[in-house]
This record gives structure tokens, sequence and C-alpha cells, in this order.
């Protein structure tokens, strides 16, 4: 069972307009906490195609979903993937266009909560931070290989860490010794590298592990193919939503929807939780929420 608490999900439901007998995809599955309402609301002439590039997320999210589908008899399909190939999916469904995307970026509650997989700080597990295990390399590859300034920049760039300098030198100092394999080493050596915010009850290492996730997913990259793709699949009036978490994101996607001469922005500024929500789901925070319009013609 999921533990994630969808965000924003409201503002997604109202900003993509969902509609009895639409089509609408869901890039990022996760606990299908999105998915779950816009299955609510398609009816059994809708469709639903909801992706995810873990294979955990999917399997498990796929079976949770099938009592709400056979309820609303809508067509569901989950498959793993990355959403930047959503175009090719779409095409091989036969499907000519959608009238929703939803992108909810980063990490859920769940791949944080398992122990094994390196997104949870004071885990034994390894240092892994893949959102596929079977893809890729984990990040104690990076923090074990990279050179200190190359690892320095790369905490600084994608985890806006100020004390990026020291943690790299502190990694570097510390897998001379040892090697680092799991997640609690090292959120050991970051913690003895940044100081304790007075204001901020985040965890030191948060940023850090940040860094190496999206660097280990290429993040970034996938995210700004999928701007540039993704709008095409759109009928017209169809709607893209995204909800990101981090600075760089968000500008990726503002300056995607503003270029996009396609695509017309329908909110000017991102939308964000409310008070209540974040009491009530802290995650919800640092959202931001997007949301542009496939003109006429
Ligand atoms: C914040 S969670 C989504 C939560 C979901 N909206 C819910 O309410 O349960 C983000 C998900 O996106 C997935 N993800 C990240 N990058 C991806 C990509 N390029 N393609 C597909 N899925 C991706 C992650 O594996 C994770 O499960």
């Amino acid at each position: 069972m999921t533990v994630h608490i969808p965000v924003l999900l409201n503002e997604c439901l109202e900003g993509l307009n969902v509609r009895s007998g639409g089509v609408y995809v869901d890039g990022t599955l996760g606990g299908g906490g999105h998915s779950r309402e816009i299955l609510k609301r398609i009816g059994p002439n809708g469709v639903l195609i909801a992706v995810d590039r873990d294979p955990d997320a999917v399997a498990a999210t796929q079976e949770a979903l099938q009592p709400i589908r056979k309820e609303s008899g809508a067509k569901l399909y989950c498959l793993q993937a990355n959403y930047a190939d959503l175009p090719e999916i779409i095409e091989q469904l036969e499907i000519d266009s959608v009238d929703g995307i939803l992108l909810d970026l980063g990490l859920s509650s769940d791949q944080l909560a398992d122990r094994d997989r390196g997104f949870s700080y004071n885990a034994e597990g390894p240092l892994d931070l893949r959102f596929n295990r079977l893809a890729g390399q984990p990040a104690s590859r990076l923090v074990n290989r990279l050179g200190e300034k190359h690892l320095a920049d790369l905490i600084y760039e994608f985890g806006e860490e100020r004390f990026s300098r020291r943690v790299a030198r502190n990694i570097c100092q510390a897998r001379h010794k040892e090697k680092i394999k799991t997640a609690s080493q090292l959120a050991a050596i970051v913690r003895r590298s940044v100081p304790r915010s007075k204001h901020h009850s985040i965890d030191p290492a948060t940023r850090t592990f940040q860094a190496l996730r999206i660097a280990v997913n290429d993040e970034l990259k996938w995210l700004k193919v999928a701007a540039r793709r993704l709008p095409d699949l759109l009928a017209e009036n169809g709607r893209i939503a995204v909800i990101s978490f981090h600075s760089l994101e968000d500008r990726m996607i503002k300056e995607a929807f503003n270029e996009n001469l396609i695509l017309e922005t329908v909110t000017r500024k991102p939308l964000r939780a409310t008070e209540e929500e974040i009491a009530s789901n802290p995650r919800s925070r640092s959202a931001k929420l997007r949301i542009a319009q496939r003109r006429i013609g």
C-alpha cells in the first residue's frame, strides 16, 4: 500500500480540466495518487496512460488501481517507462492526441520509505538512488569515483548546497579510508560537513542526497526532453501540468512553456500549496505547479 500523499491534487484535476471520456497521461505514476482521482472522473469512455521509471512503483500501483479502474470502466495502461518516451508509447497505442498530461517530479514517499534504495538517509541499505535499479549506475559509484571538484560542483548545482566544497572534501577524505557504500555512511559525512541551520528543520544531508539523485537519474536532461516533446501530444485546448520541487526544474518548465509557440500559459505564476495542505503534507511546501494549454489551430 502506498504511503505517498499526492500534492496539489485538486489544483491538478481542475487545471487539467479532467472530464468524462477524456484521454489523460500521468507521466509520473508513483503511488497513483493523481491517477486514482483521474480514473474516477473519466468514466467508461476515458483512457489513462500512466508511466513511471520505477518498475516496483508500476507493479504495485497497477494492482492497487484495479478496483477503481473496474468501477470507472475506463481503459488504463500502466507501463514502466521514461516520460520522455511518451510520444513513442502513445503512437504504439494508436492514440492520436491526449487531453491532459501530468508530471509530478522528484521522488515518492514510497521510494523514500524503502530502506534498500538509498533515499532514506539513515538506512544501512546500499547508496543507490536510482528510480530504476535495472539501468544506469548507483550513486555509490559517483560518490566513490568522481573527482573532488566535479563532486562539489554537482552538489552545488543540483543540491544548491552552500557548503558543497566542504562536503566534497570530506567525502574524498572518507572514501580514501573506506568505500562509501550505504546511505547512512554518506549522511554521516554530510552532517559533519554542514552546519545545522537554526531556521530550518531539514536534515543537512537533504541537499546532497537530492543532488546525487538528480545526477544518477539524469533528471534535468529527461525533463528538458519531455518539456520539448510532450506538448505535441496535446489535442487543441489540451493541457499540460507540471509539479516541480526544485528551482532549476521550475525555471526549465517556465521557459519551455513560454518559448513553445503552440502553448499558451495558464498559470502566469506557479500555483503553490495552501497552508492547510502544507500542515497536513509538509512535502507540498516547495511544490510549484505550472499549467499550459495547447492553442487552437
Ligand atoms: C512525486 S512521485 C509521483 C507521485 C504520484 N503523483 C502520486 O501522487 O502518487 C514521482 C515519480 O516520478 C518517477 N519519475 C521520475 N523521473 C521519471 C521519468 N523521467 N519518467 C518516468 N517516471 C519518472 C519516480 O520514479 C516517482 O515514482
